[in-house]
């Protein structure tokens, strides 16, 4: 299977490097929450080539595709995670394709069509990069760790704003980078060029593939406040495992 999700993810990829050469007609689905016909192209393609391959599963897509599968099998899936930048042209998006059989991720395949980064992991079978293991960072504390985050699209409204743990990790790590692809984010912390990533409001195409690249490569991953990750839930806390204590016991001092 996630040779076949692989296969998925490239080809859709080439079909946004095409959309984006010819020209993208840009909607908003919010004040600042866009959508583009490349996200709807990307995503007819991926859920047609699903079907074919797994006539049974079940299908979540972003872009609206809910396809009632006859097994436990359930594909979540962002056609592009990063609209915003692929919008603007901003070379840091992915798509984003997760597998879960009940409420575990048993494989998660996320790609840059930009850089030709493609991470990938199976459960029980480690994580890749571009067919090469990957593995988290050793760092220890969060005054020597690069972390990453993000903040929701409603944030001119939301008391959930994230601004004060932003705020608060900046001044006691090396940055943290907010690079606007939940999917990638989760990967690069998998890759150990991040030591930790957090974001709520969330959603689960953004975070299932991610997170088991993350846990296969080593990582924890759980909710903000340390409860435990769910793949079909709306936060993600992930890093190399070391520092997690630390971030979440920063995350959870946070008064929203
Ligand atoms: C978004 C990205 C971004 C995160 C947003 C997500 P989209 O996904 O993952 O990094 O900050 O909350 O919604 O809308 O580009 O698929
Ligand atoms: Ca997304
Ligand atoms: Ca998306």
């Amino acid at each position: 299977m996630i040779k076949q999700a692989t296969q998925i993810a490239l080809d859709a990829g080439e079909i946004l490097i095409e959309k984006r050469a010819a020209g993208l007609t840009i909607e908003h689905k919010g004040s600042i929450d866009l959508v583009t016909d490349a996200d709807r192209a990307s995503e007819k393609y991926i859920v047609e080539q699903l079907k074919k391959s797994f006539p049974h599963h079940g299908i979540l897509g972003e872009e609206g595709t809910r396809v009632e599968g006859s097994s436990d099998f359930l594909w979540v899936i962002d056609p592009i995670d990063g609209t915003t930048n692929f919008a603007h042209g901003f070379p840091y998006f992915s798509i984003s394709l997760g597998l879960l059989r009940g409420d575990e991720v048993v494989l998660g395949v996320v790609y840059n069509p930009v850089t030709k980064e493609c991470f990938a992991a199976e459960l029980g079978s480690g994580a890749f990069l571009n067919g090469e293991r990957i593995s988290v960072s050793k760092i220890e504390t969060l005054h020597e760790s690069l972390l990453a985050s993000g903040f929701p699209y409603d944030i001119a409204t939301t008391k959930e704003d994230n601004i004060k743990s932003f705020e608060i990790a900046t001044k006691v790590s090396q940055g943290v980078r907010c690079l606007g692809s939940a999917a990638l984010d989760l990967c690069h912390v998998a890759a150990g060029r991040l030591e930790g990533f957090w974001e709520l409001s969330l959603h689960p195409w953004d975070i299932a593939a991610g997170s088991i690249v993350v846990t296969e490569a080593g990582g924890r991953v759980s909710g903000c406040r340390g409860q435990k990750f769910r793949p079909l839930g709306h936060e993600v806390c992930a890093s190399n495992g070391r520092v997690h204590d630390e971030l979440l016991a920063l995350l959870t001092g946070v008064e929203p």
